[in-house]
């Protein structure tokens, strides 16, 4: 092996030059105050502080200098990439804290802002009320059936046993439609505004075949002005049920399981007796208060404001289907019978939820609806 070269100058190995070190040295210093980001500072590092940069490829001559060179340019080159791996350092950090600062303001989310500007609409609760009723009713196999809000009187009165003289067509003050501009008078177009939603039950009969059993609910109409307790556009709920065999007990056993299922256990039904044409016999039907279950009734010291300490609450009426109702829509009363009840959505929903003025459920203002939830 030969001995190392004690002659060798490094001063002449280009690359370790002094003035090359210096000069590799400042270019990079240059280069890493020159970088404006993060990425061209990588590409500044690569350059000048990989593998192949300039200071790299010196340091690399050093190993074949003879000793008594080596010490020299190690501590010259050392020293260049030493001042160039710290001021990228430095640089480096610079550049992370300009990021984050811009990153603080640039994504800076204001919690305080109103999170919501354009709210979510919502069905309104009467629709979401009448939607829970019917679907007790399709749990147990029923349909849903609608019809026209403009109805022929014929189907909202005649079908259902009220001949046009019966005092039931003012009872149900009526509005007419004027058929054809002023052609004729209101009153002679045989065109109503539904006044209950027994006529998309004709409308069901005379369509299909016993077993029927639908829900029917529905916008209906009646002359009333708006008040607490009243409004002339609300929404019922019927049902209609006919197949071989129903009994009144039917109809009481269908009344407990709503009821049920709308207030909870231990609420159930009464049936008075009433008149309708169109259901013989009618009733009357009342539930048991779901609040006080009856116990404020003779008990001053603890009244209920939902029954009035009356124990029951009155829900709407109800029957078995007049056979002349069934014979108008060709079916035939000897073989089959049904039961019928309809109600008020918007009655229901006042005991429900102690509305004392009906008029908050019929006149738009959020500030009413957004307590029932926003669902959709
Ligand atoms: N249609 C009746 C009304 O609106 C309610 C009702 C329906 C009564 C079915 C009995 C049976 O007043």
């Amino acid at each position: 092996m030969s001995a190392p070269n004690k002659s060798f100058d490094p001063v002449e190995v280009e690359a370790l030059k002094p003035e090359v070190i210096d000069r590799a040295k400042d270019e990079a210093l240059a280069a890493i105050a020159g970088a404006g980001d993060l990425e061209a500072l990588r590409e500044v590092k690569a350059a000048h502080a990989g593998d192949r940069a300039p200071l790299a490829l010196a340091n690399r001559e050093i190993g074949a200098l003879p000793p008594h060179a080596k010490a020299e340019a190690g501590k010259r080159v050392g020293q260049a990439r030493g001042a160039v791996g710290q001021a990228l350092k430095l640089r480096q950090e610079e550049l992370e804290r300009e990021r984050d600062e811009r990153v603080l303001v640039e994504e800076a989310v204001d919690v305080t802002l109103p999170h919501d500007r354009v709210p979510a609409g919502a069905r309104h609760p009467l629709t979401t009320f009448s939607e829970r009723v019917e679907d007790i009713f399709v749990a147990m196999g029923y349909e849903v059936a609608e019809g026209p809000e403009v109805e022929a009187e014929w189907f909202n009165f005649d079908a259902l046993n009220i001949a046009p003289d019966h005092p039931a067509r003012t009872m149900q003050d009526t509005f007419f439609v004027r058929a054809g501009g002023d052609a004729k008078d209101e009153g002679e177009s045989g065109v109503v505004l539904r006044t209950h939603t027994s006529p998309v039950q004709i409308r069901t009969l005379l369509d299909r075949e016993p077993p029927v059993y639908v829900i029917c609910p529905g916008r209906v109409f009646r002359t009333d002005e708006l008040d607490a307790t009243h409004t002339p556009v609300f929404t019922q709920v019927e049902l209609l049920a006919v197949d071989e065999g129903l009994t009144m007990a039917d109809l009481k056993g269908t009344l407990d399981h709503m009821v049920r299922e709308l207030f909870g256990e231990g609420v159930h039904t009464r049936l008075r007796p009433n008149y309708f044409p169109f259901t013989e016999p009618s009733a009357e039907m009342d539930m048991v208060c779901y609040r006080c279950h009856g116990e404020s009734v003779g008990n001053p010291d603890n009244p209920c404001r939902t029954c009035s300490s009356e124990g029951w609450i009155e829900l709407g009426g109800c029957g078995m289907v007049n056979p002349r109702v069934l014979t108008a829509c060709g079916v035939d009363p000897e073989k089959y019978s049904g039961f019928a009840f309809g109600f008020g959505i918007e009655r229901m929903m006042m005991f429900r939820h102690n509305v004392e003025d009906m008029r908050d459920m019929v006149e738009g203002d959020v500030r009413f609806t957004r307590p029932f939830g926003m669902e959709i």
